[in-house]
């Protein structure tokens, strides 16, 4: 099952597929993470990719493209993967098409979970993540950690991402509705897309999604 998540910030597509990889049993590939993976390479072109993260940017189309397809062209991403954060624009989404040709497959669903910019923004601003894995997210009211500041998975302490303040998450929004907005209609066309409302507790979230699935 090749899928893709789309949502505002905040919407829950990381939340929703670290929960769907265990029950798809597929892996969960996420260019915001691919990116923050590079914070400790010391080359121009990663301390470059730091800087626009940080201002709430999105990174160049040909930077972006180029390691999401190193990613997923490796062996665990054969049989599927769920995509969080990609594409983000039609350059992206075009690339990405290309990329399934190639491989000889097509996408499952892209799945867009709904939500509301006032809600996004509530979310964001609780939200907590595990430093020895980024994929565990917790937020301070909806979904907290059982002991205060710590990972109930792996006993790590939670951070606040760095660009998860007001400014830079303002701007991750304006650019959803500019530039990946519009890919709902690019995908609609194309008969793969599903809608969720995400304005709802996690595990209810979990459940639509794999109702809209299993009805594919
Ligand atoms: P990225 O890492 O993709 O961040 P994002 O798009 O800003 O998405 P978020 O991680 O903020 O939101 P989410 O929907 O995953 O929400 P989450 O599950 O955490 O991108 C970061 C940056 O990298 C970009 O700004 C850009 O610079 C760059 N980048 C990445 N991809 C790129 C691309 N393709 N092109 C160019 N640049 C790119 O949930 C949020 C909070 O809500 C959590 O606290 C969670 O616990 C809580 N929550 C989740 N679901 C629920 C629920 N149902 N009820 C209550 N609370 C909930």
């Amino acid at each position: 099952m090749y899928l893709v998540m789309m949502g505002v910030q905040g919407a829950g597509k990381g939340t929703q597929a670290a929960v769907l990889k265990d029950r798809l049993n597929i892996p969960h590939i996420t260019s915001g993470g691919l990116f923050r993976a590079m914070k400790d390479q010391d080359t121009p072109l990663a301390r470059q990719v730091q800087d626009i993260m940080a201002r709430g940017d999105l990174v160049p189309d040909d930077v972006t493209i180029q390691i999401v397809r190193e990613r997923i062209t490796q062996p665990d991403a054969k049989a599927g993967f769920i995509l969080d954060g990609f594409p983000r624009t039609r350059p992206q989404a075009e690339a990405l098409d290309a990329l399934m040709a190639d491989l000889g497959q097509r996408l499952t669903a892209v799945v867009f979970l709904s939500i509301s910019d006032e809600e996004a923004v509530e979310r964001i601003s609780g939200r907590q993540q595990c430093s020895l894995d980024e994929k565990h997210i917790y937020h301070k009211l909806y979904n907290p950690p059982q002991v205060a500041g710590v990972c109930d998975i792996d006993g790590g302490k939670l951070f606040t991402r760095e660009d998860d303040q007001p400014e830079s998450v303002r701007k991750r929004i304006a650019s959803f509705h500019e530039k990946t907005r519009p890919l709902l209609d690019y995908y609609a066309e194309q008969g793969l897309l599903v809608e969720v409302s995400a304005d709802k507790p996690i595990e209810e979230v979990t459940e639509g999604v794999l109702r809209v699935l299993e009805s594919r």
